[in-house]
Order: C-alpha cells, then sequence, then structure tokens
C-alpha cells in the first residue's frame, strides 16, 4: 500500500495538496480527519503525531468538538463510536448514548389529564438522561487507545482556557435555544446585556476546562463522582430533575456489534440499535437494490428512493426501541427477503403513509460528526449528540456542562411528534435506565477498492443524508465533495411529505413528484453537516471532505509520529 496525493478540503474550498509517496508501513504514513470545526480536526492531528492512533485522536476530537461546537455535542451528552481496528480487522460500535434515569416513567411529560405537557422533554433538568459521553472517552482511552486519557484530553483542555471564535452557525443555534438558556448557560454562552455575541467574540469556559482535567485526572470517578457528580446533582435536583448518584454509578459504555448489510457487493457497517441508524439504512438498500437506479430518469429514481425511505421509517416508528429492553428482529428487518416484499408496495406513484399499516416520526441541526483514519488503517466514525442545539439549554452551575435533551428521542406518547417530528411507538416508550432510539448513522462502507467512512447531524434527516451520498459512492457518481454537496431530500413515512433542500429537486423534477401524488416541502435551510474521509485500498491514497454547508474542517496529512513527551505539563491541578 502506498500513500498518494490526497486532497484538503477547508471551509468548502478544496485545495490539492501533493504529497511524497511513502511506504504504508511507514509510520510517516498520512492520516485524515474531518470535522466540524478546524479546532476538533487540529486537536486528533496534535494526538497523531504524539504517537496516538485513530482511537486516541477521537478522544481528542470528540472532547474538543464538546468546547468548540457547544450546540452540537459535549460532556453533558452521547454518542456511538463505530471502531475499526486494522490490526486484526475488528470491528465495533460503542454505545455511549443517554440513558434515562431510573426514576424516569412514561407518564413523567404528562399533565393530569394525559396530554403532553409542552417543552417538559426538551428544556431544562427533566429533559437531561444521564451522560455517556465521559466513559465513552474513558472506554476508547482504555481499551484502544495508546495514550493515556490525560494526554488526549489536552487539546481540550486548552481550547476551553484560551476560548473559541464565534462562528455564523453558533450565532444561527444560539438564537434559536436563546429562550431556553438557564443563567448558567446564559453567563457562559451570551455576550453583555445577553445578546448574541459578534462574530470573532472568544468564549473561554473555564469551568469546562476544569471539568475536563478533573476527568483526564480521575478517569470514570472523574466525572461519575466526586465534584463533577456532586455539582451536577445539585443543580438538577435544584431545578426539578430526578437523576440520582446511583444513576451516575450504573451508566456504563456498551460495545455493540455494527449492523451489516450489502448492496452492489460493498459491504456497508452501521450503527447498531439503541440508534435505529444501521437498520433503517440497510433495510433502504436492500430495496432500492431491487431497482435499476442507474436506468431509471432521474426522477424516477428519487421517487423509488422516497418510497423505500418511507417504507423503513414506518418500520423504525413501529418496531425500533433500545434493544436491551425490547425484542427487536434485526434479522428479518435487514433481511433481503423481506425487502422483496416491501419492494412489493413499490409503484410508480406516492403511496400515501396513510394507507400503510401502522404509523409514525422527523430533523435537526443539532449533533456533530467526524471520521478518521490513521495512518495504519484504523478508523473512526462517530455521530456525537446532545440532541436539540445547546441542548436542553441547562447547564450545570460550575461545571460548564450542557445537559442534554435526549428524552425528548423517546416517544414521550404514542403518535405524539417529538422535536425531530419522528412519532414511536411501545418500542420507544420511556423506561428507567433505557436508551432513547436515535438516528445517529456512523458508517464504514467497504468497496472492493476503496473504503468511506461517513456520517453526518441531523436528528431524523441523518438517515437519508447518509443514504444519498453513499448512493453516489456506490453508483461511482462523482467524487467525495460532490457526495457531500448533492441537495438533499427526505422522507420520514410521518409527517408525510418530501422535505428538501431548495437545489435538492429541480422545478420539472417538482412538477413530475406532484403528479405522483406527493406533498413537497422545501425547506427554508439547508440542512447536515457531513464529514467523510475516503481510503483507496488499492494505493492507499486518502480524502477527506467536511460539508460545504458549513464551516468543518477536512484534511490529509502526513503524520511523524513522535514519542509522547513526559515533559509536557497535560494536568496542571486536579480537585477530585
Ligand atoms: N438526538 C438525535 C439522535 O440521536 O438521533
Amino acid at each position: 500500500m502506498r500513500f498518494r496525493p490526497a486532497a484538503l478540503l477547508f471551509g468548502g474550498v478544496a485545495c490539492l495538496l501533493s504529497l511524497v509517496a511513502l511506504p504504508a508501513e511507514h509510520t510517516d504514513g498520512q492520516s485524515a480527519i474531518a470535522s466540524a470545526h478546524p479546532a476538533a480536526t487540529s486537536a486528533g492531528f496534535e494526538i497523531l503525531a504524539q504517537g496516538g492512533n485513530a482511537f486516541d485522536a477521537a478522544i481528542a476530537v470528540s472532547a474538543t468538538l464538546a468546547v468548540v461546537e457547544p450546540m452540537g455535542s459535549g460532556l453533558g451528552g452521547g454518542g456511538f463510536w463505530l471502531l475499526h481496528r486494522a490490526s486484526d480487522g475488528y470491528q465495533i460500535m460503542l454505545d455511549g448514548r443517554e440513558k434515562a434515569p431510573a426514576a424516569a416513567s412514561r407518564t413523567m411529560y404528562l399533565d393530569k389529564q394525559g396530554k403532553v405537557i409542552e417543552g417538559l422533554s426538551l428544556n431544562g433538568a427533566l429533559a437531561a438522561a444521564i451522560p455517556g459521553l465521559p466513559a465513552a472517552l474513558v472506554h476508547l482511552a482504555e481499551k484502544y487507545g495508546k495514550l493515556p486519557l490525560r494526554q488526549s484530553l489536552q487539546p481540550a483542555i486548552r481550547a476551553a482556557e484560551d476560548g473559541f471564535a464565534v462562528y455564523p452557525r453558533y450565532q444561527q443555534l444560539l438564537e434559536f435555544r436563546k429562550p431556553h438558556l438557564n443563567n448558567a448557560a446564559q453567563k457562559i454562552f451570551l455576550g453583555k446585556d445577553n445578546a448574541i455575541p459578534a462574530i470573532g467574540t472568544v468564549i473561554k469556559q473555564v469551568d469546562l476546562a476544569a471539568t475536563l482535567r478533573r476527568l483526564a485526572i480521575a478517569q470514570r470517578d472523574g466525572f461519575y463522582k466526586g465534584e463533577t457528580a456532586k455539582k451536577l446533582l445539585n443543580a438538577i435536583t435544584q431545578a426539578g430533575g430526578i437523576w440520582t448518584q446511583a444513576d451516575l454509578d450504573d451508566y456504563r459504555v456498551i460495545e455493540r456489534p455494527p449492523v451489516t448489510g450489502n448492496y452492489r457487493g460493498a459491504r456497508i457497517v452501521s450503527a447498531a440499535l439503541p440508534s435505529s441508524g444501521g437498520i433503517v439504512l440497510v433495510e433502504i438498500l436492500n430495496i432500492l437494490s431491487g431497482f435499476d437506479l442507474d436506468v431509471l430518469t432521474p426522477v424516477q429514481r428519487k421517487q423509488k428512493i422516497l418510497e423505500a425511505m418511507r417504507l423503513a421509517y414506518r418500520d423504525r416508528a413501529v418496531h425500533l426501541g433500545d434493544s436491551d429492553f425490547i425484542q427487536v428482529d434485526q434479522a428479518h428487518l435487514t433481511s433481503m427477503k423481506y425487502a422483496d416484499l416491501l419492494r412489493t408496495n413499490i409503484g410508480s406513484k406516492a403511496t400515501p403513509s396513510d394507507f400503510l399499516s401502522e404509523s409514525p416520526v422527523q430533523e435537526g441541526q443539532d449533533t456533530s460528526h467526524f471520521s478518521v483514519i490513521d495512518n495504519a488503517g484504523n478508523r473512526v466514525s462517530a455521530t456525537l449528540s446532545i440532541n436539540y442545539p445547546f441542548g436542553s439549554g441547562m447547564v450545570a452551575a460550575g461545571t460548564g456542562i450542557i445537559l442534554n435533551d435526549e428524552m425528548d428521542d423517546f416517544s414521550v406518547s404514542p403518535g405524539v411528534e417529538n422535536a425531530h417530528g419522528l412519532i414511536g411507538s411501545s418500542a420507544n416508550a420511556i423506561e428507567g435506565g433505557k436508551r432513547p432510539l436515535s438516528s445517529m448513522t456512523p458508517t464504514f462502507i467497504e468497496k472492493d477498492d476503496s473504503v468511506l467512512v461517513i456520517g453526518t447531524p441531523g436528528g431524523s434527516r441523518i438517515i437519508t443524508m447518509v443514504l444519498i451520498a453513499a448512493l453516489d459512492y456506490l453508483h461511482n457518481t462523482g467524487e467525495i465533495s460532490d457526495w457531500l454537496a448533492r441537495g438533499r431530500y427526505h422522507h420520514q413515512y410521518y409527517p408525510d411529505i418530501v422535505q428538501f433542500e431548495a437545489d435538492a429537486l429541480s422545478e420539472d423534477e417538482q412538477a413530475e413528484l406532484s403528479t405522483m401524488g406527493y406533498v413537497l416541502k422545501a425547506r427554508d435551510r439547508k440542512y447536515g453537516n457531513m464529514q467523510a474521509v475516503l481510503l483507496n485500498t488499492r494505493d492507499g491514497s486518502l480524502q477527506a471532505a467536511s460539508d460545504p454547508r458549513w464551516l468543518g474542517h477536512a484534511e490529509v496529512r502526513p503524520v511523524t509520529a513522535k514519542l509522547p513527551d513526559e515533559s509536557l505539563e497535560y494536568i496542571k491541578t486536579g480537585t477530585d
């Protein structure tokens, strides 16, 4: 395997870098990282340069995103890390999804009449589930990394102390969630007189730096016990939440076999439950494999894809939830036999969702994704979340931690839409200790000659975004930057509409789809923030790309691994 020229993309502008060819086994080979923020991508490369592998880099990227993209993910949230270990080909998904506190119940968001109390599962302390991200970072370091956690967390600690400069996406999402920020969050994220800070304003997070340092020093106990835990529990209890120390003690990362499938000879490896991502993605691809998409007109092709989306999202709504709590027949849902049956529902027109048996599902500008391949071929595809932008809007005073509002990803009441417009059934009903159903879809697609590591944020539309990019890759259409730039369209069973970015469907296509019976709803803004890296397994060349819609940074770099410098002052002080 040889490393060859690679593409560098920054802020949507592609620049080509010519790099010297190196033998793959050489420790100075190239690595690729694509993330939602330049500082997070740099943090990953910094750790690779210190002798870390892709898993150490993933810790650095995850923790730095928690600092510089506070609306998307963080220590108060969770995520899924899909791993590929090059030495033995081992593939696993780390489930660091948040889980409901033990006292959670099906009626916790309902009033005396059984009606959903608006906003309760979305804003404030009661919306927050027990965070999994800190435990997942500890797990990654202990089991898969080469460097100590305290070293891999150093770039994030520095970023929290030095601050990050306000950028447009931060402003936009802050404006959206401003009415729901508590005092502690306002102090950190807003400017003078609680105004949205101007572009370039530096946001420093000293409490978050101290929290990260406690995690670095005492590992799991630095978050789930001691000072951080005390502050979290105080803040949550005072604000009417129901967390206990036992909930924090009980939190565990779970290793789960990824969902796998095949499409046109390629192997799909994706997220397992409690994310619906892998099952829904594989189900859609199975359905589509029965059509020859290459011979269809663009609009016929889109019609088949929309119907396949509808059918798979119907199954999401009806059958999927935390498989530690409910029985899910994953083998059946992802089988070709079942796809063959589903395909018989698809004609050349829209099949109204009301005509399908059973009901429910929906969106987002929240969450974050990054993709890494290191010079040894280790891979990470990770999608992280605190759910809605800025999560529940609540920072636990003295910690800098924004609490998630992942409880809203449960079906709070049958048939009631969540913030992403998704509906659900008892499979995803609230229960103490259960993990809410997710749509996060960190994915590897392995072809004969290449491997794509891909994912995106975007609530319920995550799966269809990954699908649309994957279809381009699987059908050899365009190149990596085209796959991420492609206009996006989406159907999720209910609401029975086609959501689309303005440039995703031409006027003629819109007219034709309307004639076929589709209700079309153009979104007023673009969505998603896809991050991908691509390895050519024939010649070892790497490419990386960030979604051109936002400020992400993707880069391929030669990494000269150095031994860790023991003189580096990783940790200054700690109190736990
Ligand atoms: N909170 C978004 C998701 O997990 O799908």
